[in-house]
């Protein structure tokens, strides 16, 4: 390996949660009901409102309860920074009152202070996969404009307060998702069950300009802040060298590249407006909204990294579909993939490092990586993960090479670095921690935590800046 394959001094190790797949709490101190409350099958799919579902976002890990012992396990693991999201609902319960609830803003306050105290640094997304279920049955969700205001006004709220504590952020989690799954992306329902072109994209445009909005506002709190966006990348290969396959990747890409294209260099390329145009989708913009989009461009670009995914033109490889973690993909006869179907290439995030660095020549942070897998809690308390020590060794050894190749790479906060609530499928049989917890999918178990293999493997990795694997 090249000698410039180092990772730099201060470089961010941690891991990385949201608030709706780990809290519970989800009544607690004044929260409101958000739509991961109403998704007991997972936040991708259609909501329940009847609520008499078992629901496991509801009671989640306890985290609201036990983030004390948790932080302190984070801490003993050498974490330099620990990424969560802040529960909208805990501040603005339903999304459009005009004063935040003090005892949300307090229990951010206990979390980061707590953090604080072992020098770990919290790095913030503002929103993960929910929102105030208020704004989908009042205001339609995110098509309607003046979710902008609502959301500005709510991450000036945290930037105000938290300023002095935090400086990393980010304004939305896998913002891409809102193309691909509109309920959990933008609040969206489609009553005739189809999707509706029209209002993905209005809402798209109404996320940029409340994201860019914030990312101002926060400069304006505190110039030191570092505001970023967060996609989930889903590199695409072309199946065969068939040059029809090359362009497909390349479209393919583009669904994904056209958010941090907007969120970066803050104008829609050339090529989302020819797209919109053929579609017949007349996105509604007023005066000035290119002027908010170029002023709140983000200072670094943030994304998950999970699997990469397959373009064909040839509808005989189209048949061949295999999991992920926001669309289903073409099978890669190269890779071999996690249970769940997620093909596992360590080289693709090496690729995208690049991608994305050659593209926007800003500093990157891989906010979410990990493997999900069903783990054996023995009868002598051991959890063996050689597995998941296997996935992220490979992942870190790619991320290494993409620093030798010159990436600007800031971090690594690993996905859900103790067990939580899966996004997709709302189970906890699917874990990516490297600290166990006994609950299981139907909520039962102690709640009690162990450490698996992987966790003292993570803390040498950390303590050795990644120079030994
Ligand atoms: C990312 C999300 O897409 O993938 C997380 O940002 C999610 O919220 C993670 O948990 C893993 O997906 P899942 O479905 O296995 O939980």
């Amino acid at each position: 390996m090249s000698q410039l394959a180092r990772f730099p001094e201060g470089f961010l190790w941690g891991g990385a949660v949201a608030a709706n797949q780990l809290e519970g709490a989800y009544q607690e101190d004044g929260k409101g009901l958000s739509t991961a409350d109403v998704s007991p099958n997972g936040i991708m799919s259609s909501p329940d409102f009847s609520m008499e579902t078992f629901n496991l976002y509801h009671e989640g890990i306890d985290f609201y309860h036990t983030y004390k012992e948790d932080i302190a396990l984070f801490a003993e693991m050498g974490f330099k920074a620990f990424r969560l999201s802040i529960a909208w609902t805990r501040i603005y319960p339903n999304g459009d009152e005009q004063t935040p609830n003090e005892k949300g803003l307090a229990f951010y306050d206990r979390v980061i202070d707590e953090l604080l105290k072992y020098d770990i640094e919290p790095v913030v997304t503002i929103s993960h996969y929910e929102m105030p279920l208020e704004l989908v049955k009042k205001y339609g969700g995110w098509k309607n404009r003046k979710l902008v205001a609502f959301y500005e006004c709510y991450a000036k709220t945290l930037f105000e307060r938290y300023h002095k504590k935090v400086t990393y952020w980010m304004t939305f989690n896998e913002i891409n998702v809102s193309l691909h799954a509109p309920f959990t992306g933008s609040g969206l329902l489609f009553e005739d069950g189809e999707r509706n072109e029209q209002d993905i994209y209005q809402s798209i445009h109404h996320l940029f300009l409340a994201s860019a909005l914030a990312v101002k506002a926060g400069h304006a709190i505190n110039p030191n802040l570092q505001i970023g966006c967060m996609i989930a990348s889903m590199i695409t290969y072309p199946y065969t060298s068939k040059p029809e396959d090359m362009f497909k990747a390349l479209q393919q890409d583009r669904h994904t590249l056209m958010f941090s294209d907007v969120q970066s260099r803050g104008y829609y390329p050339t090529y989302v407006k020819n797209y919109l145009e053929e579609q017949n989708i007349t996105v509604q913009m007023e005066d000035g909204d290119d002027h908010i989009l170029r002023e709140g461009t983000v200072d670094y670009i943030g994304f998950s990294y999970y699997m990469s995914f397959v373009a064909t033109t040839d509808p005989e490889h189209l048949k061949d579909q295999t999991g992920g973690n926001l669309l289903l993909g073409v099978k890669n006869p190269y890779l071999k993939a996690t249970e769940w179907g997620w093909q596992i290439d360590p080289v693709g995030l090496r690729t995208v490092c690049n991608q994305l660095y050659d593209r926007y020549q800003k500093p990157l942070f891989i906010v979410e990586n990990g493997m999900g897998a069903v783990d054996k809690l023995e009868d002598d308390g051991l959890i063996n993960d050689d597995y998941r020590i296997d996935y992220l060794r490979a992942h870190i050894e790619q991320m290494k090479l993409a620093v030798g190749d010159g990436v600007d790479l800031i971090g690594y906060t690993s996905w859900g670095p103790i067990d939580l609530v899966s996004a997709s499928t709302a189970e906890l049989k699917k874990r990516y921690g490297y600290i166990y917890v006994d609950r299981d999918s139907e909520g039962k178990g102690s709640n009690k935590r162990y450490k698996k293999k992987s966790f003292d493997w993570y803390k040498n990795v950390i303590a050795t800046n990644g120079e030994v694997l």
